[in-house]
């Protein structure tokens, strides 16, 4: 972000603008980004982008509207860290079931210090799919990140032994399921195989070399990567569902927007966070982590919580699409500065 003139002076669509860049920091599933922002004169509307909708993965968009609640939440707080209040209306108009949210009634409210802290946590958060340390997780750590998805009106849910255990069984048989399916394994090979200035998908530097020895197995990327693994294994990690109370598009967002504080507040305690979608993604599966919530609600995606082993350098930054390709400031160009 640059910040050439002090940021109370500088237009509404400048920072509006600029919280729609920022927010391209948000975690998406395979890396896809599938959201668009646009710019308006008094509002900043977040759009889905269906060419990159993982049409077989993910049919429904489940994945795809958390992945675009996750850059929701990441824009709203860049707002706020330059002292912006919006108001959210989540999917405002019934017609455009595309038009995902729209940030409006844009106010001054004060620069917040916990906004600013959680957009420096956005430059350095990522993925690293290497086994955790044998460090436990702090159980008030635990807690800070569930009352962070709360917030945002998602539930979590730690899993006991027995019952990542019975996780393990499902995302085994996930795998297999999804590697029987010649569509999910062809969209698995276009994501993991761009270009590297494609600024999508997943570079094999993300990927681990071999699959780690976890008792939940992590997504078989259907290539070896070339991140070097290590013996370690997850016995120290926590696993967790994210769940509500419903299964629509809405909440399917604001688990987005939940999963984002949940992983920035993560990042800011030194808490590792990997999301494991697979098994929620094949509908027999999805059902299994229903059976775990005692059908007491609807699951949206199983979080593996850990302390990264400090004998591992962080993996490298998975690539971004340029702000021009994914910001639409067509509508206040002259007004943009
Ligand atoms: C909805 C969603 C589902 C995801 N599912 C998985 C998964 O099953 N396995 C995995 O290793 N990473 C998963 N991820 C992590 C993404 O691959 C990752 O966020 C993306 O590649 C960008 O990398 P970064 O998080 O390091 O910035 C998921 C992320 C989201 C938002």
């Amino acid at each position: 972000m640059s910040h050439e003139k002090p940021a109370q002076d500088r237009p509404l669509t400048t920072a509006l603008a600029e919280a729609a860049a920022t927010a391209g920091y948000a975690p998406s599933v395979h890396n896809t980004q599938p959201w668009r922002w646009v710019v308006l004169p008094d509002a900043l509307e977040l759009r889905i982008v269906r060419d990159r909708q993982l049409t077989a993965t993910d049919p429904e968009g489940r994945l795809l509207a958390i992945s675009c609640g996750a850059a929701l939440h990441h824009a709203r707080l860049a707002l706020a860290a330059e002292g912006w209040t919006a108001v959210v209306e989540r999917l405002p108009d019934p017609a455009q079931p595309d038009l995902l949210a729209r940030l409006t009634g844009l106010h001054r409210s004060g620069t917040d210090p916990d906004a600013m802290r959680m957009v420096q946590c956005m430059q350095v958060r990522h993925t690293d799919r290497r086994p955790v340390s044998d460090e436990p997780v702090p159980t008030a750590a635990v807690g800070d990140l569930a009352r962070a998805a709360a917030a945002e009106g998602t539930r979590l849910q730690l899993l006991d032994s027995d019952q990542v255990m019975e996780l393990a069984a499902a995302a085994s048989r996930a795998e297999v399921v999804e590697a029987k399916d010649p569509q999910v394994r062809e969209e698995l090979q276009y994501w993991t195989s761009r270009a590297a200035d494609a600024g999508t998908g997943l570079p094999p530097e993300v990927l681990p070399e071999q699959q780690p020895q976890t008792t939940v197995p992590g997504r078989d990327f259907g290539r070896p990567g070339t991140l070097p693994v290590g013996p370690g294994h997850d016995k120290a990690a926590v696993y967790a569902l994210l769940y509500g109370d419903e299964d629509e598009p809405d909440s399917w967002l604001r688990a987005g927007e939940a999963l984002s504080a949940l992983w920035l507040t993560a990042t800011r305690l030194g808490v590792s966070v990997v999301p494991l979608s697979g098994v929620a993604e094949v509908p027999g599966t999805r059902q299994t982590l229903r059976q775990l919530l005692s059908g007491l609600g609807f699951p949206y995606l199983v979080v593996r919580l850990g302390i990264a082993d400090p004998a591992h350098a962080g993996p490298p930054h998975t690539p971004r699409l340029p702000a021009e390709q994914v910001v639409d400031t067509s509508a206040v160009r002259d007004q943009h500065s």
